[in-house]
């Protein structure tokens, strides 16, 4: 058996394929299968003349998705999907599939979530699910090269980690047990005996926000070093947030281009320096002049264009009912494109942030909100790091900053392009007394976390460490509108079936 994605090596060969039909269509003298097999996509060419009845037949009879296994010569056709075709001889249908609900035809997302465990099989979700591996290889690769030893936290835990409003509570033999909402207490544990580890696993938040950026369940990769500042950990989480990309755009450019993905803004973020601002002058930028005419002129351009397209749609709904054929199809593809382009608008819009119509401005000690990364990110030309936030809107285990007892040594990783947050860490509280206080102040009970506090207790270090998630990061780097086409099977707010 061979696969689509080596045919190069086969060229003017005999090979036999398994797969199921993509698309098909036919005509007297041909037959055009478009056959997937998991690793690619590849133009079939039935030819009357050149088979049996039987083959002919059996190609006349294909369903979209049927299974079937076909064997043909290949041939180098640059104009043919894959770059190769596939001429005919034998066809046998493994199984003659039912009509497939999940036509070429366009259809709603929600009809598409309803039938997830289909549409993983459509060829934009192919793409993306093979990046997200590219991104899961990449990451091991990265931290496997600089000798970090990849463990695993427990996913019932009995404490939290990131606050209690967003954990999910189970039945634990008359216990309570909760899902994990991060790793990273673990990881501080394991650290503490290994030095570099790095967990890579599931997290759960029952967040009852439904954005184009949460998920219920989620994978987390969490890196903790012993003896690492904010800074290291900051130099970390750069080099592998480039090296992931430069992975990708080396191993999957094919899929990018499926996706449609413009790489200028990756090319940038493996290029140019991460730039870092403080949570202060990230403040400041926020409320500076350059940023309120930013968004003045994003605001005008943007209702200038809602208004051009509405009238172009009318005129092309008009033109619609008495237009011929081909002219139809034409005017249906601009519609949709409109249609994208709309949303796009209208998120656009959304994206500017309430603050900017009161006279004082983003308030310092606010937490940013996903508008706020947005605008910060559009002025650089890399992804941007924020450190040192107000220690108010973050979780009890961090540092303070020695200079400023108000401050956080947190530091958050955006990425640009209205994706925002993918990387959140901080460097740890390593005094036993200051962490007691600090889990006194948060209402946490200090008896789960006795255990965490012995890491204070027994050679306490410096140490810091981060988490990145996969879903937003795969989200970026596909350009997708939603983390919903991150993961095979999303869970979030609504939705726990397929
Ligand atoms: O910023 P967060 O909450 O950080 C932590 O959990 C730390 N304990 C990590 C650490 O220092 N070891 O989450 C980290 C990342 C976010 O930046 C985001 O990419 C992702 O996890 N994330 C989510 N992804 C999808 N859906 C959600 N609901 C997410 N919440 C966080
Ligand atoms: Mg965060």
């Amino acid at each position: 058996m061979t696969y689509i994605n080596q045919l190069k090596i086969y060229v003017d060969q005999e090979v036999t394929l398994k797969g199921w039909v993509y698309n098909n269509r036919s005509s007297k003298a041909l037959q055009f299968i478009e056959l997937r097999d998991g690793s690619g996509l590849c133009q079939c060419i039935v030819a009357r003349d050149d088979v049996s009845d039987e083959v002919w037949d059996a190609a006349d009879s294909l369903k979209q998705e049927s299974s079937i296994e076909i064997t043909g010569n290949v041939v180098k056709d640059d104009r043919s999907v894959g770059g190769y075709e596939l001429h005919v001889s034998g066809l046998t249908v493994i199984q003659l599939a039912e009509d497939y609900p999940i036509t070429p035809k366009e259809h709603g997302v929600e009809f598409l979530m309803e039938n997830r465990h289909l549409w993983l099989r459509s060829r934009r979700q192919w793409a993306a699910m093979r990046v997200r591996n590219a991104i899961v290889f990449s990451i091991h690769k990265f931290f496997q090269e600089k000798e970090f030893l990849q463990l695993d936290a427990p996913i019932f835990t009995g404490n939290a980690a990131e606050g209690t409003t967003t954990l999910f509570e189970t039945d634990y033999f008359d216990d309570k047990a909760y899902l994990t909402q991060s790793g990273q207490l673990y990881a501080e544990a394991m650290a503490m005996a290994h030095g570099k580890v790095y967990t890579f696993g599931p997290t759960f938040r029952a967040e009852k926000s439904k954005t184009r950026r949460h998920l219920t369940e989620f994978w987390m990769i969490e890196p903790e070093m012993a003896f690492y500042d904010l800074d290291m950990n900051m130099d970390l989480a750069e080099e592998m947030v480039k090296d992931i990309i430069r992975y990708v755009l080396d191993h999957c450019p094919k899929e990018l281009e499926i996706l449609e993905r413009d790489t200028t803004q990756l090319k940038q973020a493996v290029e140019n320096e991460f730039h870092r601002l403080s949570y202060t002058e990230a403040v400041d930028l926020l409320k500076s002049n350059e940023t309120a005419a930013l968004l003045d002129q994003m605001t005008e351009e943007r209702k200038k264009e809602r208004e051009q397209l509405k009238a172009e749609l009318e005129e092309l709904k008009k033109e619609h009912g008495s237009a011929k054929k081909w002219r139809k199809a034409q005017i249906d593809q601009r519609i949709q494109e409109i249609h994208a382009r709309q949303d796009q608008i209208e998120e656009d819009l959304r994206n500017i942030p309430v603050w900017k119509q009161s006279a004082s401005g983003f308030t310092w000690g606010n937490d940013f909100g996903g508008s706020d990364e947005t605008i910060l990110t559009m002025q650089f030309d890399a992804p941007l790091i924020v450190h040192r936030y107000p220690a108010e809107v973050k979780a009890f285990y961090m540092k303070r900053d020695p200079d400023n007892d108000n401050l956080a040594l947190a530091m958050d990783v955006l990425a640009p392009e209205g994706y925002g947050e993918i990387i959140g860490g901080s460097q740890r509280e390593d005094s036993l007394e200051v962490l007691q206080k600090r889990i006194a102040d948060h209402d946490l009970p200090e008896d789960v976390f006795s255990w965490y506090l012995d890491l204070r207790r027994y050679g306490s270090v410096p140490h810091s460490g981060y988490g990145l998630g996969l879903e937003r990061t795969l989200s970026w780097i596909c350009g997708l509108s939603h983390v919903r086409e991150t993961i095979p099977f999303p869970r979030m707010l609504g939705r726990l079936s397929p």
